[in-house]
């Protein structure tokens, strides 16, 4: 029998994790169905559970339900998942659930493969406290020892934040004067047309300017470019964390090079 998958969100109609996952199981020529499921925002503990009766393997949970799955499974979830209070890969095993977090691993596996850039000693800085820069902050401060500072428009949060994983954080006016390597904008501005408040010249010669929203030329990007800086979107993340996914449910890793440069190219 095929071995069924699934990405649990809503909205979920537009994910790319369906095409991204055919390809991965048509490279590794694994036999396995990748669904949709659009679960009612009371409703995600419920259509979890449904798809394990059903016989589904496993799954990816996105948007606004990553916190409730690490409810879900709180008692069996990677260190990673813990860390970053967030689950967005569910392994279904002997009638068991597994709670895992590839966002993390994502990020940093297009930054320092995809991308080629190495980290350690680097200033990073990471805009926005929500669960997007939650997720990501475990793996990027375990990869590498790099200075790490966090901006938020409400600087409480960042420092909120900052303080649970030892590193500077605050608001963007405190950013003055100081330049970074590695920007990365874990925010929900882009979504909205707009751009964090950087103060001018936080781009250091030879900066990365990396975008955790997909698919779109946001006004991040743009500041990014102008400043001199390699501007890159979050598709490779998208495509990194579907790898790690897939690797934790059949034991493989799938190359991802050609399906990230179809993505960056549309
Ligand atoms: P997510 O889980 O996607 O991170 P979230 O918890 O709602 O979502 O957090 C969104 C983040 O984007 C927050 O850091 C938010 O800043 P605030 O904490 O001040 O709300 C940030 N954000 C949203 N719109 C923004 C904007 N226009 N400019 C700067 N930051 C913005």
């Amino acid at each position: 029998m095929t071995d069924r998958y699934a990405v649990i969100g809503n909205p979920v109609a537009h994910s790319t994790s369906p095409s991204i996952h055919a390809e991965f199981a048509r490279q590794t020529r694994q036999d396995l169905e990748y669904l949709r499921i659009e679960a009612p925002l009371a409703g995600f503990a419920h259509a979890v559970d449904e798809f394990r009766a059903a016989g589904g393997r496993g799954a990816n949970v996105t948007l606004p339900f990553k916190d409730q799955a690490y409810r879900y499974c709180e008692s069996a979830v990677t260190e990673r998942a813990r860390v970053a209070s967030a689950v967005n890969t569910l392994v279904f095993e002997n009638g068991k659930v597994r709670g895992d977090n590839t966002d993390g691993a994502g990020l940093l596996r297009d930054i320092t493969i995809n991308l080629g850039r190495a980290l350690a000693g680097k200033n990073v800085l990471l805009m926005g406290a929500g669960g997007a820069a939650q997720g990501v902050l475990g793996p990027l401060l375990g990869a590498q020892p790099l200075r790490l500072v966090i901006a938020n428009r409400t600087a409480e949060r960042a420092r909120k934040l900052a303080q649970r994983f030892g590193v500077a954080g605050g608001g963007y006016g405190d950013l003055r004067g100081a330049q970074f390597d590695l920007l990365i904008n874990a925010t929900a501005a882009g979504l909205a047309g707009e751009a964090p408040p950087l103060p001018p010249d936080s781009f250091a010669p030879g900066a990365l300017g990396y975008e955790m929203v997909y698919g779109r030329d946001t006004p991040f990007l743009a500041m990014a470019r102008a400043a001199g800086a390699q501007a890159c979107d979050g598709s490779g993340m998208l495509v990194e964390q579907a790898a790690e996914s897939f690797l934790l449910w059949r034991g493989v890793r799938p190359v991802t090079a050609a399906l990230l440069a179809t993505l960056r190219e549309s």
